[in-house]
């Protein structure tokens, strides 16, 4: 391509012609962002009342006997599957996390009460310790480290009380080393050989999880402590190909980038590399903050929400978890 300026192909070639009418800039569009392409995060608790998740505005926490409802409007919008995440009362809080092996626990009850009632909607639950730690941490932790090959032993056994709760797809977002291969053996030996794994494969340690750990109560557990030494370094790419093609190869059916937005490079470079489906999240910091400028009036809603994950799609990325999912299935139900 002659990128001077004198380029002798104008004005034969002009850019603008394919942009000037909508029926033209519709024929030559090449991506599109379906319904088929959503995912509905939502936040389980046992609270009897929705709460407001105050850094997250617009986003509730939804009280169980709620969960059917919200789960029948995805469905009646088209959107093929929702992931479901606990806010656990902190007095089921402990240091390794036991709470996530209740098969009574909020998200084996939801996914059961979903299966009940719902047919032909994926569920996907995660599976990491977070929710149920009193330190808010994603492993089981001894002086000062997350140990790995002892928090694999709890997540299978935590894969597999959701897959026997009829979770569809199980989502592992630990970052453990080897968690995927150990995850589908347990799976496979129970029985759940059809049960799916989404893998959080290139997930980074990022600020942008901020309102999500508000959302289910781990944030002032967590207080200053971090993930750096699971999650990956932001500064990292090569390092997102080791990961997911591990995972690939460990057994994952899906595979996720996130964050989603500051990560599209990443979506790319897996996408282009592996072909695999993946999924990119949109998490609650990205949410919260394109909210804030909507709400401040600085963003246009409806064109904000549908050019962010629209983007997604052009990147690569086979479908997108969102908190936007049942605004943009309205949006794009109405054309
Ligand atoms: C827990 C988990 C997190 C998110 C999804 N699963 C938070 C974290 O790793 O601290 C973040 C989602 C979001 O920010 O929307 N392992």
């Amino acid at each position: 391509m002659n990128n001077n300026i004198n380029n002798a192909s104008f004005p034969n070639t002009r850019m603008r012609r394919n942009r000037l009418s909508s029926w033209s800039r519709r024929l030559v569009k090449e991506n599109n962002i379906s319904i088929n392409d959503l995912i509905l995060p939502i936040f389980v608790t046992d609270s009897e009342i929705k709460t407001a998740i105050n850094s997250m505005p617009g986003i509730d926490r939804i009280p169980i006997m709620q969960i059917v409802e919200i789960v029948q409007e995805a469905k009646e919008l088209g959107l093929p599957a929702i992931a479901l995440f606990p806010e656990t009362n902190s007095s089921l809080k402990d240091d390794i996390g036991t709470e996530a092996l209740n098969e009574d626990n909020i998200i084996c009850r939801t996914t059961r009460l979903i299966k009940e009632n719902i047919s032909d909607i994926g569920v996907i639950t995660d599976v990491a310790l977070d929710p149920y730690t009193s330190h808010g941490h994603d492993g089981i932790l001894k002086n000062n480290e997350i140990l790995n090959d002892e928090t694999l032993y709890i997540l299978c056994e935590q894969a597999l009380i959701q897959a026997k709760a009829g979770s569809d797809v199980i989502a592992p977002s630990d970052m453990m080393d080897g968690r995927v291969n150990a995850i589908r053996k347990k799976l496979d030996k129970e029985g759940f050989i059809n049960t799916q794994i989404m893998s959080y494969a290139a997930k980074y340690a990022s600020s942008f999880y901020g309102p999500f750990r508000n959302a289910i109560g781990s944030e002032s557990n967590l207080s200053s402590k971090s993930k750096k030494s699971y999650q990956m370094d932001f500064t990292n790419s090569n390092e997102a190909l080791r990961e997911v093609s591990l995972d690939i190869s460990e057994g994952a059916d899906m595979v996720m980038v996130k964050p989603g937005m500051p990560y599209l490079d990443i979506i790319y470079r897996i996408k282009d590399t592996f072909k695999m489906p993946t999924f990119a999240y949109q998490v609650s910091g990205e949410y919260s903050m394109i909210m804030s400028a909507i709400n401040n009036q600085y963003l246009d809603k409806d064109k904000t929400i549908l050019e962010s994950l629209t983007c997604f799609k052009r990147a690569g990325a086979d479908g997108i978890l969102t908190y936007f999912a049942l605004e943009a299935a309205k949006l794009i139900q109405k054309g």
